[in-house]
């Protein structure tokens, strides 16, 4: 099937799996909690419409956090009761948006907010449910670049700096949930509980003065095998939470993006050239940092496969062809010997890869394919030239 599609599609293209990301849901819908939950899907992971209306069918809620995403979550079938809006830097348009659609629930992360939240219902006569994004200071043991749970990040607010009693006077707004998010891609399940068990003291405490809380939002971050060959340990994890929530009223939210989406998708790509360069073997693909961000972001290598039958292996540098140093997608790996032609999947790139793709170097963003067990569709044209040009103006 992989022949006739790169024939059909020309490479770059991304390619999902539907029945991957349809086992990640059934798997965490399967999980026996003991108390009431939800899952939210964090847009950020991947906001195709495709994607996001499957997701949607399962039972899912979803997370979002811009106007552009709470935008392409309703477009694909979510209710706006099932949408909460997280993020450290919303705009009056984003609240205004959230705000008038009368989501379930806007977490802020900034104190300003909550004045603009109250002002802005009451003007339009409503009233929003809010959240509050803690800072629990608990660090995710997972890479720098992507942990948000310590103090002296741009992340949530601390418990401290909040006046509880003059949110719960304002009239536009009711105070539902506090959340958190200590990172992502962790996978040592004793850092997510430590932060459930935070917030759950936080709002055990606001209890005792007469606070009551609904929903503990735990955020997201759920590990998969990628730079590490480490994933989650979710019988751990789930046993601990059954543990941690008993006798506990509260409401539970969570937000996986990566889980769902991560390991359902390959890119891919062909091999434009292969050169020498010094003692580097260098293989310079038809897809760059543009397609692919994270192995130059975050200095991760994806797992990758060469689509021949090569038995001789060779050391090499893996770069596209964007004019910047830092666009490589691998470095010295060991691979099946590869000449120009031959074509290579990334793997493991359905999360935070087509989403945080650019049109850098005037590079038409990819064709996106979704198979499944019968058939496969195509779910995002490339862009044309005439797109790369469309919103200016000469
Ligand atoms: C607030 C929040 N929730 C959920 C997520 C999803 O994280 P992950 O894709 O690691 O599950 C993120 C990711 O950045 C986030 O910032």
């Amino acid at each position: 099937m992989i022949d006739k599609m790169i024939n059909e599609f020309n490479t770059p293209f991304y390619l999902y799996n539907e029945n991957i990301i349809q086992e990640k849901i059934q798997f965490l819908n399967n999980l026996n909690f003991k108390f009431d939950c939800k899952f939210h899907f964090a847009v950020k992971a991947n906001p195709n419409l495709a994607i996001l209306n499957r997701i949607h069918l399962h039972n899912f809620g979803a997370e979002v956090v811009s106007a552009g995403e709470l935008f392409k979550a309703l477009k694909s079938g979510f209710d706006p009761t099932n949408i909460i809006f997280d993020g450290p830097g919303k705009t009056e348009f984003d609240l205004k948006y959230a705000i008038t659609q009368q989501i379930r629930s806007i977490n802020i992360e900034n104190l300003d907010e909550i004045d603009f939240i109250n002002e802005y219902s009451l003007s339009k006569g409503l009233q929003t449910n809010i959240g509050i994004r803690i800072n629990p200071n608990i660090d995710g043991y997972t890479l720098d670049k992507i942990t948000t749970g310590k103090t002296g990040g741009k992340f949530g607010v601390s418990f401290d700096q909040i006046d509880f009693d003059s949110i719960l006077n304002f009239k536009g707004i009711k105070l539902t949930t506090l959340s958190e998010h200590i990172g992502s891609q962790i996978t040592d399940h004793n850092q997510l509980i430590k932060s459930y068990q935070e917030l759950i003291s936080l709002a055990d405490q606001l209890l005792k003065k007469g606070i009551s809380i609904e929903t503990l939002d735990f955020g997201g971050g759920f590990g998969v095998i990628d730079h590490s060959d480490q994933e989650l340990n979710f019988q751990e994890w789930e046993k601990d939470l059954n543990k941690i929530l008993e006798g506990k009223s509260y409401k539970v939210i969570f937000e996986p993006g990566r889980y769902i989406v991560a390991d359902s998708c390959e890119l891919i790509s062909k091999v434009l050239y292969v050169k020498q360069s010094g003692n580097k073997k260098i293989v310079i693909t038809d897809c760059s940092f543009s397609e692919y961000l994270r192995p130059a972001l975050y200095d991760i290598t994806p797992p990758i496969e060469v689509l021949n039958k090569s038995k001789d292996f060779d050391v090499y540098d893996i770069a596209g062809g964007i004019c910047e140093s830092t666009d490589y997608l691998a470095k010295d790996i060991k691979l099946p010997q590869i000449k120009k032609g031959d074509y290579i999947k990334f793997l493991n790139v359905g999360a935070y890869g087509s989403s945080m793709s650019s049109t850098y170097n005037s590079r038409p963003r990819p064709l996106e394919v979704m198979m499944n067990k019968e058939e496969y569709r195509v779910i995002r044209s490339r862009d044309t030239l005439e797109d790369l040009c469309k919103n200016e103006i000469m």
